[in-house]
């Protein structure tokens, strides 16, 4: 089991920040990485054309391992609308065929369905959680399953949903889109990281992460898996670094029509980012090394009797087999308003995320049973 690693991170000691959802911090070691990158431009003439490639080809390989994946699969990307942009483009829809998504998803996983189901007169089924809160989870699963049917094409969901830490039972709803011949892609930025995720088992056909939360990475880089499905598929850009041969700089406006293979001709533009890259090859190589399982593990082992606790006392939780350990919801019993926590929160430095009349809590790693405590104490003492 994991000790509390806060000395890996220049934290302020008064902060408890439980808020790795929102942006993780940086680890001492992306830092560094990030200023010897900034540093290299000083002297552009000791910047190689392999540079170009051999750094970004290393951060591939990271997040290969990290979902089970094999490299060729994996892409760079800036961001998850520019992921979910390309998973859009790639995608055949028609009048009176649906896209499937859960309710409140984060924007860049909606506005390119709301926008292509306009184009196409499709439509965007929004699949809403159940209002009582007695097996809510469990409920809404069903209710995501059930909503798929012969003229789906897509289901477009997060691992657990960004808000709240609901878990979604990917395996059943891949059997479900099987069936149907509809494609599956998975928003992992709230996940991926902190909880494990296997290509191999999920089948997933697009994988989208944004780098600067559970990665650990800086921001504006963003990490990608295609399946099979976009192997010829049209990319966003059409970028000279993802054409076939462009490592041989001499030879670059001998234009060539066949992309680079597996998924490299979706790779963002100016994607060997001499800042952004280092920082992300760091941060996945700490990643692979804790392993996620651990992760979720010990973000479990802190929070467990904290949470016990607080449900005691009239607080609610989701059921520990339908969200993240590393991400979930609080909701108040009636006497508090959030309005209040909000306030006393404040006060105290403890950083959490706030929505409707839940709270919102993403420990990882830097976190120790002193946070865990002081969000109790705080909560109860109110
Ligand atoms: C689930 C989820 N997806 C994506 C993002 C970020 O999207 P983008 O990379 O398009 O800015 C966030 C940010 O909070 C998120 O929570």
């Amino acid at each position: 089991m994991f000790t509390a690693q806060k000395n890996l991170f220049n934290l302020n000691p008064k902060v408890t920040y439980l808020n790795c959802a929102y942006m993780s911090p940086l680890l001492k070691s992306v830092e560094q990485a990030g200023i010897l990158g900034l540093q290299r431009k000083r002297e552009p003439y000791e910047v190689f054309p392999g540079d170009f490639f051999r750094q970004p080809n290393e951060v591939r390989q990271e997040f290969a391992q990290l979902i089970n994946a094999p490299e060729s699969r994996v892409a760079i990307i800036s961001s998850v609308s520019y992921g979910m942009a390309i998973v859009a483009k790639n995608l055949l829809l028609g009048k009176g065929q649906n896209i499937i998504v859960a309710a409140e998803q984060f924007p860049s996983n909606v506005y390119p369905w709301l926008s292509l189901a306009q184009e196409t007169d499709a439509e965007v089924r929004i699949i809403s959680p159940p209002d009582s809160l007695e097996h809510r989870g469990k409920i809404w699963n069903e209710k995501l399953l059930t909503a798929i049917d012969k003229n789906t094409r897509l289901v477009a969901l997060g691992n657990v949903h960004w808000a709240d830490g609901t878990w979604f039972d990917l395996p059943q709803i891949r059997i479900r889109t099987r069936e149907v011949g509809a494609l599956l892609a998975i928003d992992g930025t709230q996940s991926v990281g902190a909880l494990p995720f296997d290509v191999q088992k999920i089948q997933p056909d697009a994988l989208i992460c944004a780098g600067y939360k559970w990665l650990m990475g800086p921001y504006g880089i963003g990490l990608a898996y295609f399946g099979e499905f976009f192997d010829n598929g049209k990319p966003l850009e059409e970028n000279w670094i993802n054409r076939l041969g462009s490592e041989n700089f001499k030879e670059l406006v001998n234009y060539v029509a066949e992309y680079e293979p597996g998924a490299l001709r979706y790779e963002v533009g100016e994607r060997s980012n001499f800042i952004n890259i280092p920082m992300m090859l760091t941060a996945l190589q700490q990643i692979n090394a804790w392993k996620p399982q651990n992760i979720q593990s010990y973000c479990r082992y802190l929070t467990q009797e904290s949470l016990q606790i607080l449900q005691n006392r009239g607080f609610w939780v989701e059921d520990e087999a339908y969200r993240g350990a590393h991400l979930f919801g609080i909701r108040l019993p009636s006497h508090l308003s959030i309005e209040k926590v909000q306030a006393k929160f404040q006060a105290q430095q403890i950083y959490v995320s706030f929505r409707g009349n839940a709270i919102r809590i993403a420990p990882h790693i830097y976190n120790d049973s002193q946070d865990m405590a002081k969000l109790v104490e705080s909560l109860l003492s109110m």
